[in-house]
């Protein structure tokens, strides 16, 4: 049985007063009761990273980097290792989010090297795979899936990869207000699924969250989470507002 999982991405948003206020109303309005059922955590930039992680230590709501460094220490000017986001009580790391693969012009095989840095600095990555949509229109959503998922685990052990959750976020459904619909998603992480079968086992397969993002809401989050595959969502812009994530976890417990 899969618990479900609700991250906040909250990307290059807020300062240091509304981080700290955005998080306090997530513990204040929520969450004892859906937090017993749902694991939430949000991802705030790195600059806000440890204050936020203060504000929330009394709560069950864990905190995850938006991305990381590959290596552990040493002369990588700008950069962040995942022991430095263990240090100040990081729990999870985004690796391979569509803005750093589009925007930033990650490859798989940098991805692959950053959930790898994850793991080994006892970080839990949250994997983002997803289409652009003219990949989608010529048919190609699983050929691209079935290429980032293999590249990015790529060298991992099955022990390792019991540790990731995989965030399948189509990209034209990013910020667009387009989101995938339930069929359309729940299609694409059943596909994600029997990949993890064909590529490790049956428990694997089976005990692995597949989350949804893209143009997540409170409307269209339950629908969502009725789908079989859909084990919980990565939301963006709906994360910024105390009041929509809250209700996006109550529709996801
Ligand atoms: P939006 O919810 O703003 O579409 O962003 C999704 C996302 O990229 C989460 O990582």
């Amino acid at each position: 049985m899969r618990k479900p999982f609700v991250a906040g991405n909250w990307k290059m948003n807020t300062d240091s007063h509304t981080s700290i206020s955005l998080a306090e109303s997530i513990v204040s309005g929520s969450l004892e009761t859906a937090g017993q059922s749902v694991s939430v955590a949000v991802c705030p930039p790195f600059v806000y990273l440890q204050a936020v992680a203060k504000a929330l230590s009394a709560s069950s709501i864990a905190v995850g980097a938006q991305d990381i460094y590959i290596e552990s220490q040493g002369a990588f000017t700008g950069e962040i290792s995942a022991s430095m986001l263990k240090d100040i009580g990081c729990t999870y790391a985004l690796c391979g989010h569509s803005e750093r693969r589009h925007v930033l012009g990650e490859t798989d095989e940098l991805i692959n090297k950053k959930v790898t840095a994850a793991i080994g600095g006892g970080l839990l990555p949250i994997l983002c795979v997803g289409e652009l949509l003219a990949e989608r229109e010529a048919s190609r959503t699983n050929e691209v899936v079935t290429r980032q998922i293999k590249n990015c685990l790529a060298g991992l052990s099955i022990e390792k990869v019991s540790a990731v959750t995989i965030a399948y976020e189509p990209v034209w459904a990013i910020g667009t207000g387009l989101t995938a619909t339930p069929q359309q998603a729940q299609e694409a992480h059943d596909f994600v699924r029997k990949l993890l079968l064909q590529m490790y086992d049956a428990q694997l397969a089976e005990e692995i969250r597949i989350l949804y993002g893209g143009s997540v809401k409170p409307g269209n989050a339950g629908d969502l989470m009725a789908e079989q595959d859909i084990d919980g969502l990565l939301v963006g812009g709906a994360s910024l507002s105390a009041d929509d994530f809250i209700a996006i976890i109550q529709a996801a417990a």
